[in-house]
């Protein structure tokens, strides 16, 4: 393979910022991913062009170790803010203990000051230990549980297929409205689609409102897990359509939109933040796992 564009020595690996414009580097870095964290995403295409990849190969070519970053739109208190947001740390199990991870990380926190200078870093790790030394500290997201009271009687919601769904998401992109004003991602069109794509959610589709409805039913529950429209409807009017039995309600994002009052319960998805809490996370919120990375 041409040898990727050597940004740095780490003899005898090369680093390369340009990994998914040299179709083998791509290949190869794609075969770490499913190395090191043994799946083959349904999401495609693999690597994902939204996320800029940093790697270093051997010099015939293979690709010992990986991490991603992208920018990410935030709604925080009602502005639009940029954070970066990381992913897919991962070194080939061969290589391990030398270093290469530290070294990606170094580079990756550049790049994060390169493209959004004093910008917050999210990332999500089951491993504090391992980001606590580059500055990251726990960041604890909350749901939201409260009654399910008075439904709007309405016209029962549609359930709608997976394919049908992204097509409901492409069609609201341009348009489509933060589901909360206190917290969340921006548009967020490729991170939803992946995740849909990925998850089996149940999607539901509400004419009325002309909106789209990720939940999770648990008996009596019901788990908001995110919602895709222009206008978010009222917690009523989407329990009228969704659920009128359902005794209690949880949603997976600050419910501010949703004229409706509920608690927050802490729920740790091992949110990790680098740089200064905005104000709006440091009052329980949550980001979707329908905007997880
Ligand atoms: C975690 C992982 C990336 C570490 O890679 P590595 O190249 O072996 O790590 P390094 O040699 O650069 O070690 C860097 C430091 O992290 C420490 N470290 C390594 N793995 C660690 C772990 N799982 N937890 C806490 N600390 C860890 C090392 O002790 C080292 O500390 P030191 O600098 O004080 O010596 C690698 O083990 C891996 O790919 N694991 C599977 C995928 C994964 O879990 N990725 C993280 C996703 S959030």
């Amino acid at each position: 393979m041409s040898n990727p564009r050597n940004e740095g020595s780490f003899s005898p690996f090369s680093l390369s910022q340009n990994v998914l414009d040299d179709p083998q580097a791509a290949d190869a870095y794609a075969r770490l991913l499913q190395e090191v964290f043994d799946f083959v995403p349904r999401r495609a295409p693999v690597p994902d062009p939204h996320w800029h990849v940093l790697a270093l190969f051997e010099p015939q070519g293979a690709c010992v170790a990986g991490i991603e970053i992208a920018k990410l739109g935030l709604v925080l208190d009602g502005e639009e803010r940029v954070a970066m947001a990381m992913r897919l740390a991962g070194v080939a199990p061969s290589h391990r203990g030398r270093g290469l991870f530290r070294t990606l990380m170094d580079h990756a926190l550049a790049a994060c000051a390169q493209r959004a200078a004093a910008a917050p870093i999210l990332l999500y790790t089951e491993d504090e230990a391992l980001y606590t030394r580059f500055g990251f500290a726990p960041l604890v997201q909350h749901a939201f549980v409260g009654l399910a009271l008075s439904p709007t009687p309405s016209a029962a919601a549609r359930p709608v297929s997976r394919a049908e769904a992204i097509e409901l998401i492409d069609r609201h992109a341009p348009s489509r409205a933060p589901v909360s004003l206190q917290c969340a991602v921006r548009g967020g069109t490729d991170l939803l689609r992946a995740n849909v794509e990925e998850s089996d959610p149940r999607l539901a589709f509400l004419d009325a409102v002309d909106a789209l409805v990720i939940y999770e039913r648990e008996e009596a529950e019901i788990v908001i897990v995110d919602i895709v429209a222009a206008v978010i409807p009222t917690m009523a009017t989407i329990i009228g359509a969704l659920a009128p039995d359902a005794r209690r309600v949880r949603t997976l994002f600050p419910p501010d939109r949703l004229a409706w009052d509920a608690t927050p319960v802490p729920d740790d998805t091992g949110l990790m933040i680098r740089g200064e809490v905005p104000p709006a996370m440091r009052r329980p919120f949550m980001l979707p796992p329908t905007t997880g990375f």
